[in-house]
């Protein structure tokens, strides 16, 4: 036993009475480097008050499974969430939770799944043809951008049959402000009201009620019209719960589809866009991931079939969600007293794991920081999971009951884009941007959500 497990977790040592409230602010990413090195299990300070940061599979597992009814989603960063997102799958909590969960289940089933691919298909085509037309010998782009506005059209044709995409100046506009007020909101030093008539919450509102309107006008025309749809707006309007027989009113609906644009789009948009940039760091790995593509694929569109033979495109994507998870902190508060690793965790306590620190912990990644698509190779994998909680080394839809529910979604999404495009195109950095630094935003996006890539025709 060592002398901290009397009781107190190890902190991190903070100067002034804000404690790590300034270092949270100015270098999130880099505070958190240096609690995960002091140990798998550290407490920050803040002002009079404590966080308690996870960065061990162990841990994580306990917090996220074993003992997960303890922990919940009553922070500042949830309540703040729910202006966005409304009480959707992700916001909310207990039996409503459960119910809604239970009800969207069905559409996230992969057969629900495979009928998605097509549009994931021919979304991809049709950037990648822009590109090509443009690229005459090369083009520079914003890689960030092309992902966005790519992931935007597939969650809209997805959850709406609609190119929402085509509305990017009155939706993405209006969202793209929504997230940057979102990230003031939730980092102001101290709690801003949101209603004040300040100029950025005005703004924030009105491109709030925009992206409502579009929405909600799509769920009234959808209720007029008898016409039949394979889209998830269909099967949640058409979802009866088994157990009570309810079925989802407009409202619900609302938030559950701002819930899936919202946690659709973005994560898997900066997934895509950091696999790009690594591949443009890494020409051996892109090579390869061409190779599988052009034999899996040749000249035809991904099918169901022909997207899980992708098992190379697959590791690169997710070895690049090890070394960026788009997610890459998450916090919960604890209903009761607990204690993790020994140490104590007292009741109302904040608890947060860090995903991006613990998806780097030696213990589990030989050279961590080294990007390596083979770590997720079958044996590998395999491998890992025998080690103590090995399931959850690698956790960027985390685990447990709140797992993502669109977790097979996004990996045919991103498994499909990076080899249809991996295998027409090759990246490389543009001249003069030196290493691209990661800002931890509502998600983890490259700085100032700017990638330029050149991009060269194969
Ligand atoms: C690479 C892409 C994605 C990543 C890394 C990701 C990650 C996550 C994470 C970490 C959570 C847990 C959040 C929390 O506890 O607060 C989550 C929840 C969720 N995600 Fe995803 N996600 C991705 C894509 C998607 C997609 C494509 C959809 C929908 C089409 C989606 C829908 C949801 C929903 C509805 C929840 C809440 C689930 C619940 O609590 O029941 N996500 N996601």
């Amino acid at each position: 036993m060592n002398q901290f497990q009397a009781g107190q977790m190890p902190e991190l040592e903070a100067k002034g009475w804000s404690g790590h409230f300034a270092s949270m602010r100015s270098d999130p990413l880099g505070t958190m480097e240096r609690a995960s090195a002091m140990g798998d299990l550290v407490r920050l300070r803040f002002g009079p008050f404590y966080a308690y940061g996870v960065f061990h599979p162990v841990h994580a597992q306990h917090v996220l499974v074993q003992n997960a009814q303890n922990y919940e989603k009553q922070t500042r960063g949830y309540a703040k969430l729910r202006l966005l997102l409304g009480n959707g799958l992700v916001t909310s909590e207990g039996d409503f939770w459960r119910r809604q969960r239970r009800i969207a289940q069905p559409a996230f089933h992969r057969e629900r799944i495979a009928g998605f691919v097509q549009n994931m298909a021919e979304a991809t085509r049709d950037l990648a043809s822009r590109w090509s037309q443009a690229a005459s010998p090369t083009l520079t782009s914003n890689i960030s951008e092309d992902m966005m506005k790519l992931t935007l059209r597939i969650a809209g044709e997805t959850l709406c049959s609609r190119d929402i995409s085509g509305e990017a100046d009155r939706l993405g506009g209006s969202l793209k402000h929504v997230l940057e007020h979102f990230h003031w909101l939730t980092n102001a030093p101290i709690p801003y009201p949101e209603y004040w008539p300040t100029l950025g919450n005005v703004r924030f509102w009105q491109a709030m009620r925009n992206i409502e309107r579009v929405l909600a006008d799509l769920i009234e025309e959808r209720r007029r019209s008898n016409e039949v749809h394979h889209d998830l707006l269909s099967m949640f309007m058409e979802a009866v719960d088994e157990e009570t027989g309810e079925q989802m009113d407009d409202r619900q609906l609302l938030d559950e589809a701002k819930t899936m644009l919202g946690a659709g789009h973005e994560t898997t948009a900066v997934a895509l866009s950091w696999a790009l940039y690594l591949l443009s760091q890494h020409p051996e790995v892109a090579d390869r991931l061409a190779e599988e593509a052009e034999a899996v694929l040749g000249d035809k569109l991904p099918t169901p079939e022909t997207v899980s033979q992708l098992t190379y495109a697959n590791q690169v994507f997710n070895e690049t969600m090890r070394l960026y998870p788009p997610v890459w902190a998450f916090a919960r508060r604890a209903k009761d007293d607990d204690t993790i690793g020994g140490f104590r965790v007292p009741k109302g306590a904040i608890v947060f794991v860090g995903i991006r620190d613990l998806h780097r912990h030696p213990e589990y990644w030989e050279n961590p920081q080294t990007f390596d698509p083979d770590r997720f190779a079958p044996e590998r994998v395999e491998a890992r999971r025998k080690l103590p909680s090995g399931k959850h080394s690698f956790i960027p839809f985390i685990a447990g009951q709140r797992k993502c529910i669109g977790d097979h979604f996004a990996l045919t999404e991103g498994t499909l884009v990076l080899a249809m495009l991996g295998q027409r195109f090759r990246f490389e950095r543009k001249p003069g941007y030196q290493e691209i630094a990661a800002e931890p935003r509502l998600t983890l996006r490259p700085k100032d959500g700017d990638l330029p890539l050149v991009i060269h025709p194969r």
